[in-house]
């Protein structure tokens, strides 16, 4: 896709409507889809909507700067690239691309552990890049692995709690998704009939790299994301508990970033036990569905945790989504599938489009808004759903 078609996405759902034509259905259903009926992924949209803007007017706003200060680095804009898993079946070298994009916008971007190309190979394209682990489910490998990540050179740690058990992924079924996938006519056919996915991102993948491979949910390689024989290892995790956290903090001397809190008793015993910040998060709405959208739980467990970088995501899909975000005291927040079908449509400058587009609409809304800096984005500049002036 070049300058020309990408000059008609002018936001980021205009992605995701350019990657549901783009991707094989079984992928573009796995990126897109929640679990069970979405009630968590629709809630996490609509979370939004309960706040409204006030704006202030006549106030100089030429200087803005969407800056951001968080772990020491000053970020160009509040928001950065979520963990997503098997991001390279996607787009291309889908967690290259996200991890050079980053680099070149000076945001962050978290590599998912459920990833399709070694951790390594991320964080040497952008040094800046944050790991994200699931818990691997026993203590050896839990060591093995944050030896792994430290010596590859992260310094920011993200640990996903949400993943006790395996989620419901009814749409996953239902559109023939399955790791590893099963060689099928069915599959055959979902691949030839998008056949600028199949050679450019598929094939490509197959002659230069080989069959992909899980390469960073533990410090040795993973199944590999197509066979017919092969199951992949879903790691029990089902009996972790904060004793394996405090493991890790015992073990990983940077930063780290607890990532799936909902509650404020669990944000505070994170915190308790080493955590340098948190992401509020439901996991997209693709753990349980359901769940709390993490805005609404946001100014609580702010409140619990005084002092501590309390990051978000989930729904975020515009600008001003983001300035409601940070208005109730986020710190930071994550998009993910976004800028996954970003990655997907059109590589390195997809990616740099969609991140264009969001920091633009935040810089207008900044403007709209009567404000220069994101500091002075505080909870006067919203009114609640129900709300009123006295
Ligand atoms: C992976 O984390 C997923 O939610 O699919």
């Amino acid at each position: 896709m070049g300058n020309a078609r990408l000059s008609h996405i002018l936001n980021l759902d205009d992605f995701q409507q350019a990657a549901k034509r783009h991707l094989p259905r079984p992928i573009y259903e796995y990126v897109a889809g929640a679990v069970e009926d979405n009630r968590s992924s629709m809630a996490n949209t609509e979370s939004f909507q309960r706040y409204a803007f006030v704006p202030r007017v006549l106030r100089n706003v030429s200087g803005r700067s969407g800056t951001r200060r968080l772990f020491g680095h000053d970020y160009a804009w509040p928001f950065g690239f979520a963990p997503m898993g098997i991001s390279a079946l996607s787009a291309y070298r889908g967690d290259i691309v996200l991890a050079k994009a980053a680099g070149h916008l000076n945001l962050p971007m978290i590599m998912s552990g459920s990833s399709l190309i070694r951790l390594e190979e991320a964080v040497k394209v952008n040094p800046d890049a944050w790991f994200q682990a699931y818990l691997p489910g026993d203590e050896a490998n839990i060591r093995a692995l944050i030896a792994r990540v430290l010596a590859a050179g992260f310094r920011t740690l993200v640990i996903t709690v949400d993943t006790p058990v395996a989620a419901n992924r009814e749409n996953n079924v239902r559109a023939g998704f399955s790791t590893p996938l099963r060689p099928s006519v069915r599959l055959a056919w979902d691949g030839i009939s998008h056949p600028r996915w199949l050679i450019a991102t598929f094939l490509r993948t197959l002659v230069k790299h080989g069959i992909p491979h899980f390469e960073n949910n533990y410090a040795h390689r993973g199944a590999p994301i197509i066979s017919s024989s092969v199951e992949r290892d879903f790691s029990d995790r089902g009996h972790l508990d904060w004793s394996h956290l405090q493991l890790i903090r015992d073990l990983w001397p940077g930063t780290l970033v607890v990532k799936g809190i909902l509650h404020p008793d669990d944000a505070r015993r994170a915190v308790e036990t080493g955590a340098n910040a948190l992401i509020v998060s439901n996991h997209g709405g693709r753990q349980l569905d359901g769940s709390v959208a993490p805005l609404r739980v946001l100014p609580s467990i702010i409140a619990a945790c005084p002092g501590v970088p309390v990051m978000l995501d989930g729904g975020i899909r515009r600008g001003s989504d983001v300035l409601k975000a940070l208005a109730l005291g986020a710190a930071f927040v994550f998009v993910g599938r976004p800028f996954n079908f970003a990655a997907s449509v059109a590589g390195e400058e997809g990616v740099l489009h969609a991140a264009r587009l969001l920091s633009q609409e935040i810089s207008r809304n900044m403007g709209m808004l009567g404000v220069c800096s994101l500091d002075e984005v505080d909870r006067a500049v919203l009114m609640r759903e129900g709300e009123e002036f006295l």
